[in-house]
């Protein structure tokens, strides 16, 4: 946006010149013409004109916004993957001969990009680019003044140690937004690397997941590193949004422990609850447990003020995900309050029922009577079913060296921005492109980068598989 802003300039100095001499040159003829009214832009509001187009055909909902994505491993690549679904020009930086360590990490096929790395770097292109080289330096620069926003997710201080200072980059572009997920805010753990599960513990997450006579639990639900890089992705719309008032760009800046802390907000109301009395919708309540100085572990209770539980359904014996997820409703216990100290005896009784039946076969029943409930799915059934396929949730793309696979689409739809699920690139596939046509480097230039030794690797370059 930057440069095209530089030319749109350019282009209308040169449209008022050509309408100045033509001025000049018809001043001894005076001919009256009728002023035709120019179509107006805005609709009067300050937004555009409605668009004719029909919906979903009229570009995608971030098409002209170029980020520099920094990012590695899962909480920044979860942040740029969503903006480049939505049509973000996605341009990622990888160490030459290495790339991001998880495209060798937990590798299923030799040879190939790991899962890990595949399933949350679509819809982007990759650059090689060595940061601490004198040529590469230069290079990031050139990218910085021609990109709309850098993301990243470097331990703290690795940005500054490469010279992309605030100040640097702000004073080379004022309009960039600089996007960061840390582990921890400022304070006295923001020198910290953090890793998922670090962030569930310290967020809250740990300690009020699991059974009240087991340790603190994580879930398999990736809070920390997924949920801080939506809640990033939100933070860069917002200032890309305050930037068509302002003009100028600002620092983001999303911590896991914050990110998970939101995703727990429940939790904290209910420690704030604690000191005017128990909390009656926890199950230990009904059971005459009494609570401690801090929320405890609640098990599957539902948290709201609907009480449920998960019930075994016919197979469970065997198969480890023949459960449900059910709501009570019952009339006789018309309340949740006349509910609460009878929850056992109720779960009971309904459980006789739920393992008569699978549990589509329970989902089924129940929902004609309008009680909330849900299967427990494995990932082997979320991945075989057709409907989330259908609407785009889960996509199979193919990839050059590892063939087909299935990822996560966009999860939140757009009526008239339909996602852009492609596959992830290979380490520096868009190298040469981005040199020529994004930072503009003629032929000769592209060589002498490639001597410099600035995108590729050394000699002996690092191993990536790991673990
Ligand atoms: N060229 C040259 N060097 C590069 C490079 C490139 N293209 N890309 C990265 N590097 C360097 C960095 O400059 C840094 O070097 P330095 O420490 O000498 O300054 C080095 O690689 C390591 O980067 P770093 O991010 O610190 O990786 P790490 O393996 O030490 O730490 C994390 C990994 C995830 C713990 C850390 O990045 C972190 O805490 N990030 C913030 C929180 C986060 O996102 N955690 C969740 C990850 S899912």
């Amino acid at each position: 946006m930057a440069t095209r802003n530089k030319v749109a300039k350019a282009k209308s100095k040169a449209t008022a010149a050509r309408a100045k001499s033509s001025a000049k040159k018809s001043s001894k003829k005076v001919v009256k013409l009728k002023v035709k009214k120019p179509a107006a832009k805005t609709a009067g509001n300050g937004l555009p004109r409605l668009s004719s187009k029909p919906f979903g055909q009229a570009g995608r909902a971030l098409e002209g916004v170029r980020i520099l994505d920094f990012t590695h491993v899962q909480s920044g690549p979860t942040c740029t993957q969503l903006l480049a679904y939505m049509g973000a020009d996605c341009i990622k930086v990888e160490r030459p001969g290495v790339g991001d360590i998880t495209r060798g990490q937990l590798r299923d096929v030799k040879g190939a990009d790991s899962l890990y790395f595949t399933m949350l770097n679509g819809s982007k292109r990759s650059i090689t680019i060595d940061s601490k080289h004198a040529k590469g330096r230069e290079i990031l620069d050139r990218l910085v003044q021609q990109c709309d926003v850098l993301v990243e997710n470097f331990a703290p201080g690795a940005l500054d140690r490469m010279g992309l200072t605030w100040e640097h980059i702000h004073k080379l572009n004022p309009r960039m937004i600089v996007a960061s997920v840390k582990g921890f805010g400022p304070g006295p753990y923001e020198d910290c690397k953090v890793y998922e599960n670090v962030a569930q513990c310290a967020g809250g997450s740990a300690s009020t997941t699991g059974f009240r006579d087991g340790p603190p639990l994580v879930t398999g639900s990736q809070i920390g590193d997924s949920g801080t890089g939506l809640h990033l992705a939100l933070g860069i719309v917002a200032a890309l949004y305050q930037r068509i008032r302002t003009g100028r760009g600002q620092r983001v800046l999303a911590a896991m422990q914050d990110g998970v802390l939101n995703l727990c907000r429940v939790k904290l109301r209910d420690q704030q609850r604690l000191k005017h009395g128990p909390l009656t919708e926890y199950s230990q309540h009904g059971e005459g447990v009494p609570f401690g100085a801090a929320v405890p572990r609640a098990g599957n209770d539902s948290g709201g003020g609907q009480p449920g539980w998960i019930l075994k359904c016919k197979g469970w014996e065997t198969d480890p995900d023949a459960y449900i997820y059910f709501i009570t409703q019952a009339p006789v216990y018309a309340t949740p309050p006349a509910r609460l100290p009878r929850l056992r005896q109720i779960f009971d009784t309904v459980e006789k029922w739920t393992e008569t039946k699978n549990k589509f076969e329970a989902m089924e029943i129940l929902n004609k009577y309008d009680i909330p409930c849900g299967p427990i799915l494995s990932m082997k059934e979320i991945a075989e079913d057709e409907s989330l396929r259908a609407t785009g949730t889960v996509v199979e793309v193919d990839h050059p060296t590892r063939g087909k696979y299935l990822t996560v689409g966009n999860p939140i739809k757009m009526s008239d921005s339909p996602a852009d699920v492609r596959r992830s690139p290979l380490i520096g596939e868009h190298t040469d492109e981005i040199l020529r046509k994004v930072l503009g480097y003629s032929e000769k230039e592209v060589g002498d980068i490639k001597q410099s030794g600035a995108i590729t690797a050394p000699d002996k370059p690092a191993k990536a598989e790991a673990a």
